[in-house]
């Protein structure tokens, strides 16, 4: 008899009790909002619009990966780490969040920097100037010298003493969003069940957090599709990738099936533009209309591109009027004081 793997399902606590055998570091304020923007809703015609506010999950700006961050560096700390090195650029959300968090938890933190050396001081990389987090400026962008300068810098810390942590290098890192949004699906069924809501599609842009609520969701029941926006690289590229991670919790951490297919997810990449960073006429719109409707801050990087994805899809009539749509806010607010020359004559 073969199992059917549609037929899984898993209650709110039993994915709790098995996410808990995980170390975790507490770091987040959650549940964050499921806030209504009926202003937005209105000026694009339909559906009913709820944003999920992870912006506000409160530490250090806050954003996504703050949830990400629980198990990532929990999992740093209990295997005895006390350096956390990431090869990122100056304007990673992601850095300037491992940067405050290795600073509370006391864990060194350096940030191997592609990119021009120099750069502007503003936006995430004062913030991680800030935490005082050392760079190591690289002044390239080509991956083999990348590498090259993460084992160089390896070396370096442990001759100082150090054991570091290479994020980029090691295989639980990537998993850690994922395992923190199959949890965080748990709050936002909760919340749209509150709301008596049912929704169709949850947008969001693509990556760790969409492979972990579209896995939450569907062991839930939930009835939404898990809608991931690329904000550089092909759709292709992206859903393999929302696969893999996706079945990778599902098996390394709840014990499951590799369950997840590719009907699990709608993708998109024609929300890019010309390259990762390009803040296109959409986004700039997208970024527009959110903060002049409802007061609410998207940046041109990531949940501006999401957002555009999202408009884009109610304009081209592919979202219903009287569809209830959620729109994860993931963060990102400090970029927007790095593009300011874009964003100034909105
Ligand atoms: C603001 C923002 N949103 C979304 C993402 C995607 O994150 P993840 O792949 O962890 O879901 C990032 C990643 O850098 C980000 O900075």
């Amino acid at each position: 008899m073969s199992t059917s793997l549609e037929a899984i399902r898993l209650s709110p606590t039993e994915i709790r009790e098995r996410i808990a055998r995980l170390p975790r570091v507490p770091l987040a304020f959650t549940p964050t909002p499921l806030e209504e923007v009926p202003r937005l809703s209105e000026a694009l015609g339909g559906p009913r619009i709820l944003i999920k506010r992870d912006d506000l999950t409160g530490f250090a700006f806050g954003g996504n990966k703050v949830r990400a961050m629980e198990f990532r560096l929990a999992h740093v700390k209990a295997h005895g780490y006390d350096a956390f090195v990431l090869v990122n650029i100056g304007q990673s959300n992601h850095a300037r969040l491992h940067a405050a968090a290795c600073a509370r938890l006391g864990i060194k933190m350096v940030i191997v920097k592609p990119g021009p050396k120099g750069e502007r001081v503003t936006g995430n990389l004062l913030l991680n100037h800030i935490t005082g987090a050392e760079i190591v400026e690289t002044g390239t962008t080509d991956p083999a010298e990348l590498e090259k300068i993460l084992d160089d810098t390896l070396d370096d810390l442990r001759r100082r003493g150090y054991k570091p942590y290479a994020s980029t290098r090691e295989p639980f890192s990537p998993i850690a969003g994922t395992i923190a949004f199959t949890e965080a699906s748990i709050e936002l069924v909760g919340q749209l069940t509150d709301l008596g809501a049912t929704c169709s599609r949850v947008f969001l842009v693509g990556g760790t957090s969409a492979a972990g609520l579209a896995l939450g969701g569907k062991l839930l029941g939930a009835p939404y599709r898990v809608h991931a926006v690329s904000v550089g690289g092909s759709k292709e590229a992206l859903l393999k990738s929302e696969l893999t991670l996706s079945n990778r919790v599902a098996t390394e951490v709840l014990d499951l099936p590799p369950l997840m297919t590719g009907d699990d997810f709608a993708v998109f990449d024609e929300y890019v533009g010309s390259r990762y960073g390009d803040a296109t006429p959409e986004v700039r719109e997208a970024i527009r209309l959110t903060a002049r409707t409802e007061g609410i801050f998207l940046d041109p990087v990531y949940t501006g591109k999401a957002m555009s994805g999202l408009i884009g899809e109610i304009r081209k009539g592919h979202v219903g009027k009287d569809e209830t749509v959620v729109f994860v806010h993931t963060g990102g607010t400090p970029i927007i004081f790095a593009y300011d020359g874009a964003l100034a004559n909105l």
